[in-house]
C-alpha cells in the first residue's frame, strides 16, 4: 500500500496557546495555522482562546482582535470586510470561505483557520496567488472587439443579453472554488480551474465581445478545460453562491455545438 508522509519541514507542530481572562464573557477558541518562512521553523497551529464579546460577530473580526490585542505577528489578508474584495478567503472549519461574511456563531466548538488548501503559503494565512492571477490574465479578461463602436454611442446590449452575465460578473476571484477542486489540486499547472473558467465564460457569453471563437479555441485543450470532472466541490464551496461548474458545462456545450 502506498504510504504518504509530509516532508520533515512541512509537518505541523503543536503551537502556542493563549488563554482568555478568567472573567471573559463568552470564550471561543481559534486554532490558527502559523508559518513564518524567515524563522526556519516548521508550521504550527496556535490556539487563541478569546472573549468574543470583545470583537465583532464575524470570523474576520476575531482574527483582527487576535492581531490587535493578543498577537501582532498573525498575518492574513483582508480589505473590504463585506464580501466584495475576495481578500480574506481561507479555510475555516474545513471549508473554503470568506472570513468577513462567516459568523463566529455559525461554528460549534473550536474553530480551525487555515490558508486556502493546495496553494504555496507566503506566511500564516496568506497564500501565494501569483499563479492563479497569471491564469486569470491568460484568458484575456477584458472586452475584445474588431469593429469600431457606433458613433456617439456605447456598445449597447439588450436586456436579455445583459442577463446572460448574471451569476458571472459577481465573481470576486477569491479562489475558494479553485482551491476546493481536486482536479485543480493535482493539475493546477495546466488546468485553469473553476474560477478562471467562470471568468472565461463571462467574456464568451458577453454579446459585446467579438473574439468568442478565439476564446473557445484557447480553451479547447485536454488540460486547460477538460480536467473538470464535474465533482461539484467548486459550486458547493462558492461563498457568493455562484455556479462555476455550470459555466464549465456551458463552455463544453459551446465547443461541442460548433463541431455540429
Ligand atoms: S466541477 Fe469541475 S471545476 Fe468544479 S470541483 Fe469539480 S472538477 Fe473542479
Ligand atoms: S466563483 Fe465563487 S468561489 Fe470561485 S472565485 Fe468566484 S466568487 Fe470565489
Ligand atoms: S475582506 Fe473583502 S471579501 Fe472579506
Amino acid at each position: 500500500m502506498a504510504e504518504f508522509t509530509l516532508p520533515k519541514n512541512s509537518k505541523i507542530k503543536k503551537g502556542r496557546s493563549f488563554s482568555a481572562a478568567k472573567d471573559a464573557g463568552k470564550k471561543r477558541t481559534f486554532r490558527v495555522y502559523r508559518w513564518d518562512p524567515d524563522s526556519g521553523e516548521n508550521p504550527r497551529v496556535d490556539s487563541y482562546e478569546i472573549d468574543v464579546e470583545k470583537c465583532g460577530p464575524m470570523i474576520l473580526d476575531a482574527l483582527i482582535y487576535i492581531k490587535n490585542d493578543i498577537d501582532p505577528t498573525l498575518t492574513f489578508r483582508r480589505s473590504c470586510r463585506e464580501g466584495i474584495c475576495g481578500s480574506c478567503s481561507m479555510n475555516i472549519g474545513g471549508t473554503n470561505t470568506l472570513a468577513c461574511i462567516k459568523g463566529i456563531d455559525e461554528y460549534k466548538g473550536d474553530i480551525s483557520v487555515y490558508p486556502l488548501p493546495h496553494m504555496q503559503v507566503k506566511k500564516d494565512l496568506v497564500p501565494d496567488m501569483t499563479h492563479f492571477y497569471a491564469q486569470y490574465a491568460s484568458i484575456k479578461p477584458w472586452m475584445q472587439t474588431q469593429t469600431p463602436p457606433p458613433p456617439d454611442s456605447e456598445r449597447l446590449q439588450s436586456k436579455e443579453d445583459r442577463e446572460k452575465i448574471d451569476g458571472l460578473y459577481e465573481c470576486i476571484l477569491c479562489a475558494c472554488c479553485s482551491t476546493a477542486c481536486p482536479s485543480y489540486w493535482w493539475n493546477s499547472d495546466r488546468y485553469l480551474g473553476p474560477a478562471v473558467l467562470l471568468q472565461a465564460y463571462r467574456w464568451i457569453i458577453d454579446s459585446r465581445d467579438e473574439n468568442t471563437g478565439e476564446r473557445l479555441d484557447d480553451l479547447e485543450d485536454p488540460f486547460r478545460l477538460y480536467r473538470c470532472h464535474t465533482i461539484m466541490n467548486c459550486t458547493n464551496t462558492c461563498p457568493k453562491g455562484l455556479n462555476p461548474a455550470r459555466s464549465i458545462a456551458e463552455i463544453k456545450k459551446l465547443l461541442i455545438s460548433r463541431t455540429m
